[in-house]
């Protein structure tokens, strides 16, 4: 008989999750000048321990990868030791957490880039809309085309930021190939027309992401490395000629990889055009063999059903984290949820950011 349901532990690598409730990544712009993570995200994450998994918001891997203000960084020294506190204090209280890399790639603007440079790119295709900056939005600049060398320090850097992850004492790295970023923009063939090994076939555009793994997975045991797709999310500006074809390729290869998991945002965050809605998800997730993390709308109900039907192995919930820092004890009671507040999402201070209150206050 099949018994396990939202609050079963979960053996993750050597991670024993004590249920299958993740905090999903959420970039919230607060940390401190220099990228530098600070006092008030040590209490925003501890807030959030009795999660079965914590994944932080997105941590640009190298000055190169920032595209946002105030979003914390895991390149220097300063930075690793502001993590070692966040992850000090999530341990104490008996959870566990990944951190997200992040290379935003096109996302970003001259103005957060060292020496206001060019943001980076498989190909010099300009997203529509504007950079969030210091000086606030700006329109998107046309990025400048990676080089095959760029491209291989660039696969460094990803392997760099994992030993410092590791030095900061997460328990793994999630591989943020989702949502229009850097990996994202070289899967996809809407922000991807190159002409070598990098571009065309689904084999050549996943070969950033496999470099990546292959980098990150020689550093650190692949039983704590984690990804992230997102196979038809909008956001940014993404789009795939044939999504199906494409990220069954990618799934394929990661199964060899015995990854910490499959982590899915199953729908978009910006609207799709007409007709390009479809994608089937359990197809997907039924190509994979390891552990399938499902994100995207779920609630209580709809959670426990995919892990009861076997659907998903774990469930993250965005949304719902920022306003309920102890999410997994409101649905072990069935208690109602704080409503989130949109306008402190992005940036600020501790309102709408630790002081969200706990059911037991
Ligand atoms: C404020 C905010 C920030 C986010 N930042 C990230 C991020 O840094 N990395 C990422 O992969 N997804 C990010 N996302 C997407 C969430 O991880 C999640 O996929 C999305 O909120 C859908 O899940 P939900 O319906 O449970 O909220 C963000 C979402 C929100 C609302």
């Amino acid at each position: 008989m099949n018994s396990k349901d939202l609050f079963s532990p979960l053996q993750l690598g050597p991670s024993t999750l004590t249920n299958r409730i993740v905090m999903a990544p959420m970039t919230r712009n607060r940390a401190a000048e220099g990228n530098i993570p600070q006092e008030m995200n040590r209490l925003y994450y501890e807030q959030r321990a009795s999660a079965g998994l914590i994944i932080t918001e997105g941590a640009q891997i190298s000055p190169q990868g920032a595209g946002y203000p105030f979003t914390p960084g895991i390149y220097n020294d300063e930075q690793i030791l502001g993590w070692k506190k966040i992850t000090a204090a999530v341990h104490q209280k008996g959870g566990h957490i990944f951190i997200q890399l992040w290379h935003v790639g096109r996302i970003s603007h001259p103005s957060l880039q060292p020496d206001n440079a060019l943001p980076v790119a498989p190909s010099a295709i300009k997203p529509d809309g504007d950079a969030f900056t210091y000086n606030g939005p700006q329109p998107f600049v046309e990025p400048h085309a990676l080089e095959i060398s760029e491209i291989n320090n660039i696969v460094d850097d990803y392997q760099q930021a994992t030993r410092h992850a590791l030095n900061a004492g997460f328990d793994g790295v999630e591989i943020h190939a989702a949502n229009g970023y850097l990996i994202d923009q070289f899967l996809r063939n809407g922000s991807n027309n190159r002409t070598d090994e990098y571009g065309g076939p689904p084999e050549n555009r996943s070969r950033f992401l496999l470099q990546v793994l292959a980098a990150v997975t020689s550093v650190c045991d692949s039983q704590r490395v984690g990804i992230r797709l997102s196979p038809l999310n909008s956001f940014n500006s993404m789009r795939d000629s044939d999504p199906m074809t494409l990220f069954s390729y990618v799934v394929q290869q990661l199964k060899p990889l015995k990854l910490a998991y499959l982590h899915v945002l199953e729908g978009s965050m910006s609207p799709l055009p007409e007709g390009d809605e479809i994608f089937d998800y359990k197809k997907l997730a039924a190509l994979y063999d390891g552990i399938y993390m499902a994100n995207h709308g779920y609630d209580r109900q709809s959670a426990d059903e995919a892990i009861k039907s076997g659907t998903a192995d774990l469930v993250s919930f965005g949304i719902p984290y920022i306003a309920n820092p102890d999410l997994v004890e409101r649905f072990k009671a069935d208690a109602p949820l704080n409503a989130p507040d949109q306008a402190s999402f992005y940036g600020g201070d501790e309102t709408g950011y630790t002081d969200y209150p706990f059911l037991s206050s």
